[in-house]
């Protein structure tokens, strides 16, 4: 199960949080993983960390707001690994701030990362991958399927934006007869640098305790009463990359602890 063994992947974003948990996950699964992020420290610790569990991966230094760094990201993914089967587009910035008080830059600036960068990596993906076939997963959020409260209005808007771009492409590979798969993905609240944002809002709001004492109150954000790791997620991003969800695309995996169920 779950296996993507003989398989080239590509997570952006994939230094820290749910991108290198998911290189991990991938990379135990058979495939060679090449790493892209604005951090290189962090990413060559990930890198690091593949290659003493016994995988293969490689990092690059990649802004994904850049069609040019996109093109050199995907051509150096081929020449060094012979081809490319998975994305995963998952680098992304968070927003917290009135609607009222964000500016035209802040929105533009979410939207450039959040949804172009989406956008430049699956256009630029299609064409490595159209001979071969692959798998695209593209990283929406439950802010991307309900309302979010917060101050995340710009946040919401590129990730909804995500979730129906990702729909538009499924439906287009599979006309072309590409054998391209694409997905979304939609997590709830997972404890990372960037989930750790909306943790300390959500104590701050509503106060209570520290996290390990009982009352605090970011345990009932998700109805199933803890929060979520980087590695709930990144198994759901696996089995989407893997042959096991071959008759899946233009779907959304929620990984919310049942915070949409609601
Ligand atoms: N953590 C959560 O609660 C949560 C919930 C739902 C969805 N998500 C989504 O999951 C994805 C990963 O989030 P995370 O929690 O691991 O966040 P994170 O902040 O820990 O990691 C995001 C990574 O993306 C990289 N990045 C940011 N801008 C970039 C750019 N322009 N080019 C290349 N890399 C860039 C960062 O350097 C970082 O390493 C994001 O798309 C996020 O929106 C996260």
């Amino acid at each position: 199960m779950n296996r993507v063994d003989g398989k080239v992947a590509l997570v952006t974003g994939g230094a820290r949080g749910i991108g290198a948990e998911t290189a991990k996950a991938l990379a135990g699964g058979g495939a060679r993983v090449m790493i892209t992020d604005l951090l290189e420290t962090e990413g060559a610790a990930t890198v690091a960390e593949i290659e003493r569990a016994g995988g293969e991966a490689a990092f690059l230094k990649h802004d994904v707001t850049s069609e040019s760094e996109w093109q050199d990201v995907i051509a150096q993914t081929v020449e060094r690994f012979g081809g490319l089967h998975i994305l995963v587009n998952n680098a992304g910035v968070y927003l917290t701030k009135p609607l009222e008080e964000t500016t035209l830059e802040d929105w533009r600036w979410v939207s450039a990362v959040n949804l172009e960068g989406v956008f430049l990596g699956t256009k630029h993906a299609i064409g490595a991958m159209k001979g071969s076939g692959g798998s695209i997963i593209n990283l929406s959020s439950v802010a991307g399927l309900v309302g979010a409260t917060l101050g995340s209005s710009a946040y919401s808007m590129s990730k909804g934006g995500v979730r129906l771009f990702t729909k538009s492409a499924a439906l287009e590979c599979a006309q072309l007869g590409y054998g391209i798969r694409v997905n979304s993905v939609h997590p709830g609240v997972i404890e990372t640098d960037m989930g750790n944002v909306v943790i300390d809002k959500t104590r701050a709001v509503l106060g209570g305790a520290g996290h390990n004492q009982g009352s605090d109150p970011v345990d009932k954000i998700h109805p199933l009463g803890r929060l979520g790791q980087a590695g709930d997620v990144a198994k759901a991003i696996l089995f989407l990359a893997s042959d096991d969800s071959s008759f899946m695309t233009g779907s959304e995996v929620v990984v919310d602890g049942g915070y949409t169920a609601r």
